[in-house]
């Protein structure tokens, strides 16, 4: 079985978000099956393009019509191998890169005012390569709406390049709420496909990436499977119940994994302090080191609580903020890590100002830091208005921070409620998007705080977890299989 990953993102290369993780761990995982071949192609964005220490190298180059416009494609490519480990099996990924300057070689990834068209040229340059390349993928697999259009170029431009006239698809959405939506001339301007696609590309007045590729794809995910039900609902879909309703005969949804190999307190070289489920004393002393570093007192008896996110609406900040003071005065720490809407990063920065004993807000993006505040604190708050799968929950336990949650999407895929007598389930959760019932879930883990032994046993196990990517992988493969 040959696969090809087309998305926008993937870790280490390039990433904003969850889908460049997602795109970094599963590909190298799906290589390990035998009888794999696995591929990912992605922009040649700056930071890569200009970056030699990644041993990328020149394949080929093109002209490429795109509507009226004829666009030079250069294809670049690495060979990423990961060794054999233990009983995990070495992993072999061809990563190519599509370059063009004027659309590429730009510092950041997204938020420019001709994306549509950006990612229209990529999604077209993905069909265009494997024409050139000796690569014959047997499933294209997109993701989000920047790859939303490959199936309609696939199926208007390109089914009778005989290479790629038995693709099937298979698309992805890690978020609903970003679609990729274009002027009606974009269908002719930009797509240059005839006027017989305009229904399906349109969704209310406008032509719709992510909609385009719901109906086209062969099979349909998300990332997990709550989300994948939650959409079918106007509340979670910006829009696309109604063509998630009726695509449901070819949707499932698989949950994310995460890299457990990158996550794993005890090799984590991020940490000064490492530790494992059966020795957890390097947990205190992250948490001690932590403390002292960001001017709150040094106690063992206060339990940290950690927020690592954007500090955008959907991920809760209002709820955080409807309750602020309330957290900041309840005897908890309260370090937040993350950078977003700057009307958050003030209510941040100013609560931390108001309590320097109780709150530290730490505006920045750090992989580092984020990695030894996983391990530093108690508890991990995901107060999510939704949230398709949602990582971070999964990388808080593998450090023995408990999550702290709402029901939402991935989120009750992963952290069952916890009952705190037979320490069944993973973490505290409430089912109203009400922050007052996010302030009961802080309070009841306060007091579960308490318990030491009680509180060392649930770490040791929610450590445990197999939150790897083995299992979606299979999950994955088997999905493949099915539409080959
Ligand atoms: C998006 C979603 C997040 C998910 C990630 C990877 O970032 O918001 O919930 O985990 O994609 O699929």
């Amino acid at each position: 079985m040959k696969i090809l990953y087309a998305t926008s993102e993937a870790a280490p290369f390039a990433k904003s978000g969850g889908l460049g993780d997602v795109m970094g761990a599963l590909p190298p995982e799906l290589s390990r099956h035998s009888g794999t071949e696995v591929a990912v192609i992605m922009p040649y964005y700056a930071k890569i393009k200009h970056n030699p220490g990644l041993g990328i190298e020149y394949v080929t180059s093109f002209y490429m019509p795109l509507a009226w416009r004829s666009s030079y494609v250069g294809i670049f490519k690495a060979v990423v191998t990961t060794k054999a480990s233990g009983r995990r099996k070495s992993a072999k990924v061809t990563y190519y890169f599509i370059d063009n300057e004027s659309y590429f070689d730009r510092d950041s990834l997204y938020g420019y005012d001709d994306d549509g068209e950006r990612f229209a040229f990529f999604s077209k340059a993905v069909l265009e390569a494997l024409v050139h390349l000796d690569f014959e993928p047997d499933v294209i697999h997109c993701n989000d709406w920047q790859t939303g259009f490959v199936p309609l170029f696939l199926k208007a431009l390109y089914s009778d390049v005989p290479k790629l006239s038995n693709v099937r698809t298979v698309y992805t959405i890690h978020n609903i709420e970003y679609q990729g939506k274009a002027m009606p001339s974009f269908l002719g301007e930009v797509l240059g496909v005839d006027e017989t696609w305009r229904n399906v590309c349109t969704q209310g007045n406008m032509i719709n990436a992510m909609k385009t590729a719901i109906v086209l794809c062969d099979k349909l995910t998300t990332v997990s499977e709550t989300y994948a039900n939650e959409i079918r609902y106007a509340y979670f879909a910006h829009g696309l119940e109604a063509i998630i309703a009726e695509n449901q005969y070819k949707t499932c949804g698989i949950i994310n994994g995460i890299d457990t190999a990158l996550f794993n307190p005890s090799t984590d070289a991020h940490l000064d302090f490492n530790y494992r489920p059966s020795a957890l004393a390097g947990k205190a002393q992250c948490k001690a080191q932590m403390q002292e570093m960001l001017g709150l007192p040094v106690r063992d008896d206060v339990p940290m609580v950690a927020m690592i996110t954007r500090l955008v609406a959907h991920k809760g900040m209002e709820l955080v903020e409807w309750v602020a003071d309330n957290l900041a005065t309840m005897g908890i720490q309260f370090v937040v890590l993350g950078t977003g809407d700057p009307k958050y990063e003030e209510m941040f920065k100013f609560l931390a100002y108001v309590h320097p004993d109780t709150v530290s807000a730490n505006i920045m993006f750090d992989p580092s830091f984020a990695n030894k505040l996983y391990a530093a604190s108690d508890f991990f708050l995901m107060p999510s208005k939704s949230e398709p799968c949602g990582l971070s929950q999964l990388i808080a336990m593998r450090y023995g921070s408990v999550p702290i949650v709402r029901e939402t999407g991935g989120l009750v895929d992963t952290i069952a409620p916890l009952n705190t007598e037979t320490l069944e389930g993973r973490g505290f959760t409430f089912k109203v998007f009400n922050a007052h019932d996010m302030l009961g879930a802080v309070e009841r883990a306060a007091e579960f705080f308490k318990d030491k032994a009680k509180l060392k046993a649930h770490r040791s196990a929610i450590m445990k977890i197999d939150t790897s990517w083995k299992i979606p992988g299979e999950k994955y493969m088997a999905l493949y299989s099915e539409i080959v």
